[in-house]
């Protein structure tokens, strides 16, 4: 696609000429003589490039630029100053101006400085591109986490995501087994169709029958009408069985039926139905203990875990903890409209926390700072009094290792260390070939030496 030039220059004689140059290279160039004329094409057009005179009969360059420069991010600026006014190119150059350009200007200097201009945007907008890439390596529909131990339970899902088989989720509470749930169901061929659950623990023993089966009209006391089931209205989809732990022996005498064929018969019904669902169980509570103990069916069990996915603790996986903390504030901003900072030794201080609780403590309680913090800067004492008390020395022991954070950590730089850890991984896999881990990374192989540079990859090795 060409690009778009926009010349905001009063001086008709040094418009043609330039207008003409910039043609023969393949642009399409705008013109604009006034302040005013400029600003309206600016709003209606999409424009790559504005070459800005200084003076205008009615405004100054400076001014445009000082209004345009924030409020137009893809579009790059060039400045065009008399002969030596090095001061207002210095401005420009600090307002965001790319680059300036001294009249009288020669067409190759025009050339190739346009040239440069385009090429940095280009770098910006890969550096964007890997940046989400990255983002997207430690994000499975939702679930964050950078740690290897998540890293495998991608890998995990992935693997088994597109295949039917039942998937038994098992971790303490609020790591995550319930959004690991909907992660597969979103990463599976039946990701279009319903995702359905069921809270084993939170409806009583005798109505989960009916709940998971459905029944027909007068089946028991209080059927009223004939209800549809979880097990029909999952149908091509997921269902995912939340606190299976909890289920009677006798519902999981017909859990087991369901499980093996895909068969049920709802209540008050001779009829056995068909329903063809993906199960995904879920549990808090150590599954095989209770086989052993005898309330949980030993066939149920091997039927529900044939592929078994352990969530585990936040403890066991403190470098998430910044990039989950970055992912819900960044959704606090959005959901209140306002900005939240956190410093680095509160971020520190917070690693070092052993969060019980796991994600969805840490969820709440970076909830209630964000809410209670005046200026959006977060501080320890709004949050929750077991995570303050923790600071104040009173449970040190028990505290896991703290990460170790460098001297000026902040989140952006997070960023860029998981962006420098991608690219090594990258050129590691292609035995260093440039060519081919730019591929594998999406970004030209210009732009990935510029990376390499930005930093330091490979230096001080061998
Ligand atoms: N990896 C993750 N990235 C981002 N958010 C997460 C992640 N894991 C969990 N969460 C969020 O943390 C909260 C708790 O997660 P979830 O409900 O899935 O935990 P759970 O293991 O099912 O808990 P419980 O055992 O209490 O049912 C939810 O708000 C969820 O969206
Ligand atoms: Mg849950």
């Amino acid at each position: 696609m060409k690009k778009t030039i926009l010349l905001v220059e009063d001086n008709e004689k040094f418009r043609r000429l330039t207008k003409l140059t910039l043609k023969k290279e393949g642009f399409d160039v705008m013109e604009a003589e006034t302040g005013k004329a400029a600003e309206e094409l600016m709003q209606s057009e999409s424009v790559d490039l504005v070459l800005l005179d200084f003076l205008l009969p009615d405004t100054t360059g400076l001014k445009l630029l000082e209004k345009w420069s924030p409020n137009y991010p893809e579009t790059v600026f060039v400045a065009c100053t008399a002969y030596g006014d090095i001061e207002d190119a210095v401005k420009a150059m600090k307002m965001g101006a790319y680059d300036y350009l001294t009249k009288p200007i020669k067409a190759d200097e025009l050339k190739a400085v346009i040239k440069r201009a385009f090429e940095m945007k280009t770098l910006k907008k890969e550096n964007k591109e890997l940046k989400q890439a990255v983002q997207r390596k430690y994000n499975l529909h939702g679930m964050i986490g950078k740690s290897q131990k998540m890293q495998e339970v991608y890998s995990l899902i992935e693997r088994v995501a597109s295949q039917d088989i039942t998937i038994l989720l098992e971790g303490e509470s609020g790591t995550g087994k319930s959004r690991c749930a909907h992660a597969v169901h979103l990463d599976s061929t039946r990701r279009t169709a319903p995702f359905i659950k069921v809270n084993c623990a939170a409806i009583p023993s005798n109505l989960l029958e009916s709940e998971l089966f459905g029944f027909e009209k007068g089946a028991f006391t209080g059927a009223v009408r004939s209800q549809e089931g979880k097990c029909a209205a999952a149908d091509k989809g997921t269902l995912f069985l939340d606190e299976i732990g909890e289920i009677s022996l006798d519902v999981q005498a017909k859990l087991l039926q369901f499980a093996q064929d895909k068969t049920f018969t709802p209540l008050g019904t001779a009829k056995e139905e068909f329903s063809d669902v993906r199960i995904i169980a879920a549990t808090n509570r150590n599954l095989w203990e209770m086989v052993q103990n005898g309330e949980f069916r030993e066939d149920l069990y091997y039927r529900l875990n044939i592929i078994g996915i352990t969530l585990p603790p936040l403890r066991e996986r403190i470098e998430d903890i910044p990039l989950l903390i970055e992912q819900f504030l960044a959704e606090f901003e959005e959901e209140h409209n306002r900005s939240y900072t956190i410093s680095k030794d509160l971020l520190t201080h917070l690693t070092t926390y052993p969060w019980p609780g796991n994600i969805r403590e840490l969820q709440n309680a970076l909830s209630r700072a964000a809410v209670l913090s005046p200026s959006g800067q977060l501080r320890l004492e709004d949050f929750p009094q077991e995570v303050v008390n923790h600071f104040s020395g009173k449970e040190e022991e028990n505290s896991p290792a703290s990460l170790d954070l460098d001297e000026d950590f902040s989140l952006t730089d997070h960023l860029e260390q998981v962006e420098k850890e991608v690219i090594e991984t990258a050129l590691e896999n292609e035995n260093g070939n440039q060519s081919r881990a730019a591929e594998v990374l999406g970004i030209t192989r210009q732009g990935l030496l510029y990376k390499i540079r930005k930093y330091k990859i490979g230096r001080g090795r061998k």
